[in-house]
């Protein structure tokens, strides 16, 4: 049985044989080929999803996650804490109980999709919620973990892209080696770092034989790496993405540079009709944020050779469920029929 990702991955990750894991069997994700995408744009080369939707609370955050809180554990820690865009809450409120601890989420008001709120309430944090937005929710959180006991579990904290960094692991042990490509949404730029650095682990000890190109995309009204300065303001439907100065930003640069890359943006109208196109043709549905990374992929293809030999991977990073809002606000509504044959007949004749 598949024991969650600290376990399973030991060897590669800052555990000893006493250090006490916490886990909800996390990982072991799949990784999806594309059957229907790929020859609607006209791309030969083999593209799969890697979807992090499936995780126990619906997003890659719970990779990081259970490694952050099981250091924090180990290190006796009582409460922790983080700001966020509402995954990082869900993931950190799941796993500060599994392990006996308090949680303190600081979310930007308004502007959290229904289903991540919904989950850090029921896992009993304290939930916060600033009128500003996650990037001074973050500020906040540096302070006050600096100078009170309280395990700041942001990715930040090392231990969470140690723990992310397994998702590139999964990815060569599924696929045999690296892919070519790996396409990837952009907000704080944790995971465009977690990811580098498993790919380049595993590189150097020749489980893989390259590194892919790293492709990171922003949303395109909060793009700060794209541009070159940080964003005051940032909007975009991808609130997950919604981040005008990421913390990661400097290993971001370094991941895209070092493996030959690109950092680029996609509007909030690419970003829905990949989310759609995803859910549509392929029956895989993940949140807005997670559909940059299909977008930019769409966006790249006349410019850029994904050839018949060549493998693409894009993340997603989260489950469609998690904004079931903005789902609903792009999708036909349900049609009201009577409720006898004719009338329900009447919607299926065309395909007969
Ligand atoms: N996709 C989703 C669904 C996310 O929730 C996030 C980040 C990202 C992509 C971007 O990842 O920040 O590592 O570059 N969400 C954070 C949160 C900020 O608070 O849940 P990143």
């Amino acid at each position: 049985m598949w024991k969650g990702l600290v376990h399973e991955y030991r060897e590669f990750l800052p555990v000893t044989d006493e250090t006490p894991i916490v886990s909800l069997n996390e990982g072991n994700t799949p990784l999806i080929p594309l059957l229907h995408l790929p020859k609607r744009f006209g791309i030969e080369a083999k593209w799969y999803v890697k979807y992090e939707g499936l995780n126990p609370t619906g997003s890659f955050k719970d990779r990081g996650m259970a490694m952050a809180i099981t250091k924090a554990k180990e290190k006796g820690a009582k409460i922790v804490m983080c700001a966020s865009t509402g995954n990082t809450s869900a993931a950190a409120a799941a796993y500060a109980t599994r392990a006996g601890m308090a949680c303190c989420v600081i979310i930007p008001e308004g502007k959290i999709a229904l289903g991540k709120l919904a989950q850090a309430m029921m896992h009993g944090a304290t939930v916060l919620q600033i009128k500003g937005n996650f990037d001074d929710a973050l500020n906040t959180v540096i302070e006050i973990t600096k100078k009170y006991p309280v395990e700041l579990v942001n990715s930040i904290n090392p231990y969470r892209i140690e723990g992310q960094k397994t998702g590139a692991f999964e990815i060569i042990d599924a696929l045999g080696d690296a892919p070519d490509f790996h396409s990837i949404p952009v907000g704080n730029a944790g995971n465009i770092t977690a990811y580098w650095k498993g790919y380049t682990e595993f590189f150097d000890l020749k489980r893989a034989t390259k590194r892919p190109k790293m492709m990171g995309f922003q949303a395109a009204g909060s793009a700060p790496i794209v541009l070159g300065h940080p964003v005051k303001n940032p909007e975009t439907i991808a609130t997950a993405i919604r981040i005008g100065n990421p913390a990661s930003w400097k290993q971001a640069e370094a991941a895209r540079d070092e493996s030959g890359g690109l950092i680029e943006s996609v509007t909030d109208e690419e970003i829905t009709e990949a989310q759609q196109l995803l859910a549509g043709l392929e029956g895989v549905f993940c949140e807005p944020a997670s559909a940059a990374s299909i977008a930019g992929i769409i966006k790249k293809c006349s410019s850029m050779s994904f050839g018949k030999d060549k493998v693409i991977v894009s993340v997603l990073t989260g489950n469609g469920l998690k904004d079931p809002n903005r789902a609903i606000e792009i999708s036909p509504k349900p049609i009201g029929v009577d409720n006898n044959l004719t009338s329900i007949l009447k919607h299926l004749e065309s395909h007969f």
